[in-house]
């Protein structure tokens, strides 16, 4: 609890700031909370805490808070807790006026969060995390992070469970016996049985508590993008407990709140094997998109367009989710997972031999972490065909997020394009439909955590704080020397040749990174005076030679 001095706000991301609560704010707040449990109770609603109330935890809270039994009624009542930290405070009163701490493509998120806040009154959310002594069942969805050393070397890298195995401590605390934990947090496999368990168990003993606390885990496959709700309602789900009556408890709480008519579960014996199957299954995403880069230099230098290659081999049912890597694979979880599991295999599980056998999750994920250097080598090559440098150079990147038409820039390509362009000596500058601040340059010295950002891989990175978010792209282009198709935003996808170079103000350099441009906009760049360049299409040059020919 914060010393009761000076107060200290916390700032949404549009800009509206919170003071922190008090000392003498707690007690109040959780008078609050209780009365609304106890009346929540009396209409015979289970009490449902929510740990973290970030991109998971927020719609998560919301989708519990929305079940319904067989008769129609209400089953749930929820209380989103949150940290009251600088950084994340504001996330409560937001929800607590019935709006979305985050923002979503999906239409459903918002009227969802209102409606279970403000109609159904269903949903609360809280700093005061004595609503755990309320609960029948606490959902974690706080962060487990994996943290990289080196650029393009995982296994360097650290899992940092410092906010998962706090939360633990804090729930072992305060939970009745009887309450059921599930654990949604992306974790290193053997975390849920080998360290948030024992932390449970601890804390039960300390408190004279015989029995033993009922833990489950199930992963999150939440995509966040226009079908958010769904990709956790309406969604398979994989679940296992610490005991049979945990697991028990976990199943009959999945059935109530998701839809697991149509999307049956998936039970394991161990809470290891279901947090292995996220670890794996989002390792072999990561890999089959890695597997691609070689393949994508390969058809650039050999005449090649790799986006039609795949195009031919996805015909086969067989191979149908093979995919185009783009600049390199961000959002949260592919960078990462990988690494949480080549991690827990040495620190939890105590195996020494991992560099023995793991070869192909390292190297993937190494791949994709590095591939958007080479978007850098294009932009540079392009401009020297056209007779000029990238030092200095007006560079437009269209796209800042991890994928098309969502707004979420963790881990993205994008970062690490602008990083490298920058370090080469080029101006800089965004468009972005989805994205209001890229926060990995505007607060790059505390985001994603005080001297974790990517800038330090890089020199000459300081300015980028002042890096800011074009949302008119004909305004973004004026002068521009090279445009950056990063993402295939919807906004992208057709533009026309033309009118870029009007808007731009004559020929520029255009980089394709995700098969963007049709084979007759390349052309017509080119008989515009333009020159083009792309990751994996290896037939542009096919084209350019035959419009120097015509000329
Ligand atoms: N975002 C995704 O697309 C996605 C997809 C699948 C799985 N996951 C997994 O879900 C988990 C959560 O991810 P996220 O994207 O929601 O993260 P997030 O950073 O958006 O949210 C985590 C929240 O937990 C809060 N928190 C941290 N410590 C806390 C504490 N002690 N008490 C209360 N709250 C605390 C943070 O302030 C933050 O608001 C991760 O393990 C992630 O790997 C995420």
């Amino acid at each position: 609890m914060p010393k009761d001095s000076k107060p200290i706000h916390s700032t949404s991301p549009s800009g509206e700031s919170f003071p922190i609560p008090r000392k003498d704010d707690y007690r109040k707040e959780f008078e609050r909370i209780k009365h609304l449990a106890e009346q929540a109770r009396k209409e015979k609603k289970e009490i449902v805490v929510v740990m973290g109330v970030g991109f998971v935890g927020a719609v998560m809270a919301a989708i519990i808070a929305d079940a319904r039994d067989e008769k129609g009624d209400h089953s749930k009542f929820v209380i989103g807790c949150q940290r009251p930290s600088v950084r994340s405070y504001w996330k409560i009163p937001l929800l607590n006026r019935g709006q979305s701490p985050v923002k979503a493509e999906d239409p459903q998120v918002d009227p969802l969060i209102s409606r279970c806040v403000l109609d159904s009154k269903t949903l609360t959310a809280t700093y005061n995390s004595d609503c755990l002594s309320l609960a029948d069942c606490v959902v974690v969805d706080v962060q487990c992070d994996f943290s990289k050393e080196d650029l393009g070397c995982m296994t360097t890298g650290q899992a940092d469970m410092a906010a998962l195995e706090a939360t633990m401590r804090t729930i072992g605390q305060k939970i009745p016996a009887d309450c059921l934990v599930l654990i949604e947090t992306t974790v290193a496999p053997g975390t849920t049985e080998f360290v948030a368990w024992p932390i449970l168990k601890k804390a039960f003993d300390r408190r004279g508590i015989e029995s033993v606390p009922l833990l489950a885990h199930s992963f999150e496959r939440v995509m966040p993008g226009k079908d958010y709700v769904a990709s956790i309602r309406d969604f398979w789900r994989v679940c296992s407990g610490c005991t049979p009556e945990a697991r028990d408890r976990v199943v009959a709480f999945l059935r109530e709140v998701l839809n697991t008519k149509d999307y049956p579960l998936t039970v394991m014996d161990r809470p290891i094997e279901s947090e292995t199957t996220k670890i794996v299954e989002n390792s072999y995403r990561a890999t089959i998109l890695a597997f691609l880069n070689e393949w994508s230099l390969f058809a650039e230098r050999n005449g090649v367009d790799l986006i039609k290659v795949i195009e031919a081999i996805k015909v086969r049912p067989t191979h149908s989710n093979i995919i185009f890597p783009g600049p390199g694979i961000g959002g949260y979880c592919l960078p990462k997972d990988g690494g949480l599991g080549y991690w827990a295999y040495r620190h939890i599980l105590g195996f020494e031999d991992g560099d023995h056998f793991f070869k192909i999750t390292p190297a993937a994920i190494d791949i994709n972490d590095t591939r958007a250097l080479h978007v850098a080598e294009l932009v540079r090559d392009a401009l020297r065909n056209m007779g000029r440098y990238i030092a200095a150079a007006e560079v437009l990147l269209c796209g800042a997020s991890y994928r098309q038409d969502v707004g979420d820039t963790r881990y993205s390509g994008s970062e690490l394009v602008v990083r490298k362009l920058t370090e080469m000596g080029a101006e800089m500058r965004v468009h972005d439909p989805y994205v209001e601040h890229w926060y990995e340059f505007e607060k790059q010295d505390v985001y994603p955590a005080p001297g974790r950002s990517w800038a330090r891989f890089f020199r000459s990175q300081d300015d980028l704080v002042n890096l800011r978010i074009g949302k008119d792209l004909p305004e973004a282009l004026k002068g521009a020397e090279a445009v950056i198709l990063a993402v295939p935003h919807r906004e992208y996808l057709d533009l026309d040749p033309g009118k870029v170079v009007e808007w731009a103000g004559g020929p520029l350099a255009v980089v394709d990174c995700f098969g963007i441009l049709s084979d007759d906009h390349i052309r017509r760049y080119f008989e515009l005076g333009c020159e083009v360049k792309a990751l994996g299409r290896g037939h542009i040059q096919r084209i350019k030679e035959e419009i120097r020919k015509r000329r």
